[in-house]
């Protein structure tokens, strides 16, 4: 039993669908968040940049006495070298491996999408794993960048015109492909997952990378005897690098029924 907080962190908001789940799964878990929201978007810039951002970010909720962190994102967790990851002081867990399983879990045909920032396709680490689980695997990829914005700007309601048309742009081709399983490989997408559910058509199975992951580190903690103490009452705090004020009004979307807890604004590039 282990009664310190998870430490979660995302480059913005994304990460909050993941703490969603956390809290569905695991009411008794303590979590700090960390969303660098001063920051955001992580998936345009480079892979120096990425591995920068995220070692403050983890330092970050090291200073904070975490027991294990989870990378809610999945441009960090397609950047972040593994060689690196082991050598934390706590277990660390990114979001491709929990969601890559759940695709080739799901996929009957073999054929299966991935979408995610530019930094996420160009690292090419949903295929690496999912060439291990199913054999002939055929992968169709594709960099959404706008998707983030339009995300954080709340762009999501399941009839907006403007973010239907760009989800057309990028996904007409995927589904072209005849997938019949799609990685929403960044934690922001699931906010968008009725547009992109409706662009794809039926019968194609949409993988949420922060609920899969949540489950993962809901096994992990088991398996590592560092499960709470408590099986309710656990307590959230968020910290950002941008003004709390902007993300209590966004945070909602994203955490559903949850209503959150205290934000505090940290100066990142001091960690
Ligand atoms: N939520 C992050 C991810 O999963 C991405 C957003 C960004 O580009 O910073 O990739």
């Amino acid at each position: 039993m282990d009664n310190r907080p998870i430490g979660v962190f995302d480059s913005g908001l994304g990460g909050l669908t993941a703490v969603r789940e956390l809290r569905r799964i695991l009411p008794g878990e303590d979590i700090i968040y960390f969303g660098d929201t001063g920051r955001v978007p992580y998936g345009t810039r480079s892979k120096e940049t990425i591995c920068q951002y995220t070692r403050q970010d983890i330092a970050f909720l090291l200073s904070k006495k975490v027991k294990f962190l989870m990378a809610a994102c999945g441009t960090v967790s397609s950047t972040f070298p593994s060689a690196e990851a082991c050598r934390l002081p706590v277990p660390f867990a990114g979001v491709v491996g929990a969601a890559a399983r759940a695709a080739a879990d799901a996929t009957h045909t073999g054929r299966i999408g991935v979408i995610g920032t530019p930094a996420t396709v160009r690292s090419g680490s949903y295929a690496g794993v999912l060439e291990e689980l199913v054999p002939g695997v055929e992968i169709t990829a594709q960099a959404c960048p706008l998707f983030v914005p339009l995300v954080e700007n709340g762009y999501v309601e399941p009839d907006n015109e403007v973010t239907t048309l760009v989800a057309h742009q990028y996904l007409d081709r995927v589904k072209a492909a005849h997938v019949d399983t799609l990685i929403m490989g960044c934690t922001h997408y699931p906010l968008l997952a009725p547009i992109i559910a409706k662009v794809m058509g039926p019968g194609v199975t949409l993988i949420d990378p922060g609920k899969e992951t949540a489950l993962a580190v809901q096994d992990a903690l088991e398996a590592l005897e560092l499960t709470s103490s408590r099986t309710e009452g656990g307590k959230a705090e968020f910290y950002v690098s941008d003004t709390a004020e902007s993300f209590q009004a966004a945070a909602q979307l994203f955490l559903g029924q949850y209503a959150g807890g205290p934000v505090e604004q940290v100066p990142i590039e001091k960690y």
